[in-house]
């Protein structure tokens, strides 16, 4: 691989131990990927700091390297979400063990010292400036959402990225292959979308049908007009929980797409329709026989100023049952939104609690409010609005039966304590 002289000096080590290791280990992934070069990145979003694997952290250990050597992040860089830093709160419903509480603020504190920008999110693109990049900008990012979110509905250009994204974040490097690569941005499958697509959670259910046809590969939906951005959100997340899908493209609404993405027949291999029976066969996979609720759970990913506002309008004047847990997850700058609408105030206020963490990473106990990730703990009939944490909370969360449906139905589901009718 080509290096400039610049690279070369960091492979030497004259930009530090770090420098060094961090170019070492991008020079070999790009090898590995036959990249012909390397090239500078305007952004990186790591998992660094973010979430408690256990008791030994890799990453606390490269964030003390880091700052006892005075290295700092070369390109803005923002964190994944825990949130518990954030919003201390977040503990009190959480319940994680003191030791893991510990290590989660010394590494949040470490991350500051690193130059991250703590966003706390798994939806960066909607939290600041820092995290927003326009057509064709190359960024490296971790949370397969936000990478299909960035490479679709931006145009940015990243990989699905671990430690590179890190080790991007001290160098301002990424070697030259995949998605940064025109010749990778191109679609295989044509898919003419009849489905009628009504709310987020039916884009959410596309894109797992979608997702689970494409594996990796990269789709054209064609036939959606319109889509706002928590259709978008929705849509992203799924086809990558149905698949692994890093980058779509819609006529007339991604960036991307152009008169050189044809929807006829040239260069896709395959062409195939999604009707509405496609996309309530997924609300059929996700529908527990049982119709009372105990747990409901919104924002995967975290919701967006408009999916709050939404929430508190459905819950004005009215209460959750008493029988019902209902989290709504959403990042710090968009709580503090809501708080300043008045309408964290009504959410909180009709019993629901607002949330920054992730529930699926959270190594909690049970505690007074259902928590997550202890095997022995059932939580009980969850409603979701989200495909992917309905998928990914079968194993990790082990409620009874889980139900996906609309946020409205959600919401409702809260209310009542059953869901349907
Ligand atoms: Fe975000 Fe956790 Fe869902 S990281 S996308 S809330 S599984």
């Amino acid at each position: 691989m080509y290096l400039s002289p610049e690279e070369e000096k960091m492979l030497k080590g004259e930009s530090g131990d770090l420098a060094r290791e961090a170019m070492r280990y991008l020079v070999k992934l790009g090898d590995a990927f036959d990249a012909k070069r390397m090239i500078d990145i305007d952004y990186s979003y790591c998992f660094v700091g973010t979430a408690y694997w256990g008791p030994g952290s890799l990453t606390k250990g490269l964030l003390k390297q880091a700052v006892n050597q005075g290295v700092r992040v070369k390109v803005p860089t923002t964190n994944w979400n825990y949130g518990f830093e954030a919003d201390p709160g977040t503990q009190r419903f959480v319940k994680i063990p003191p030791a893991a509480f510990t290590q989660l603020t010394d590494e949040a504190r470490l991350c500051r010292k690193f130059g991250i920008v703590p966003v706390n999110t798994c939806t960066p693109y909607l939290a600041t400036d820092i995290s927003w990049h326009p057509l064709g900008s190359h960024i490296s990012s971790v949370e397969s959402s936000a990478i299909t979110y960035f490479n679709s509905v931006l145009g940015a250009r990243t990989n699905r990225d671990g430690m590179a994204a890190f080790f991007s974040a001290i160098t301002g490097k990424y070697p030259e292959f995949g998605l940064h690569l025109d010749e990778n941005r191109v679609a295989k499958y044509l898919f003419n979308v009849s489905a009628k697509l009504e709310n987020a959670t039916d884009y959410s259910a596309l894109g797992y049908a979608v997702g689970k046809i494409c594996g990796l590969d990269i789709p054209i939906l064609n036939g959606i007009h319109r889509a706002k951005t928590g259709d978008l959100k929705a849509l992203s997340t799924a086809l990558s929980t149905g698949g692994g899908v890093p980058l779509f493209h819609i006529p007339g609404i991604t960036p991307e797409f152009t008169a050189s993405h044809r929807t006829d027949d040239q260069g896709l291999e395959e062409k195939l329709t999604i009707t509405s029976e496609d996309v309530k066969a997924v609300y059929e996979e996700f529908s527990s026989p049982e119709d009372k609720v105990d747990f409901v759970c919104l924002g995967c990913p975290h919701s967006t100023v408009h999916e709050l506002s939404k929430i508190a309008s459905l819950l004005r004047g009215k209460k959750v049952n008493k029988r019902v847990t209902l989290w709504i997850m959403a990042s710090p700058q968009t709580i503090s939104l809501a708080k300043l609408s008045g309408d964290l105030d009504i959410i909180q206020g009709a019993g629901g609690v607002v949330l920054t963490t992730c529930p699926m990473l959270s190594p909690g106990k049970p505690g007074p409010f259902h928590t997550f990730s202890n095997p022995d703990y059932s939580m009980g009939n969850l409603l979701t609005d989200s495909a992917k944490m309905a998928y990914y909370s079968t194993n990790i969360m082990r409620p009874s039966g889980i139900s996906l449906c609309s946020l409205e139905g959600c919401i409702d589901g809260a209310i009542r304590g059953r869901s349907g009718g």
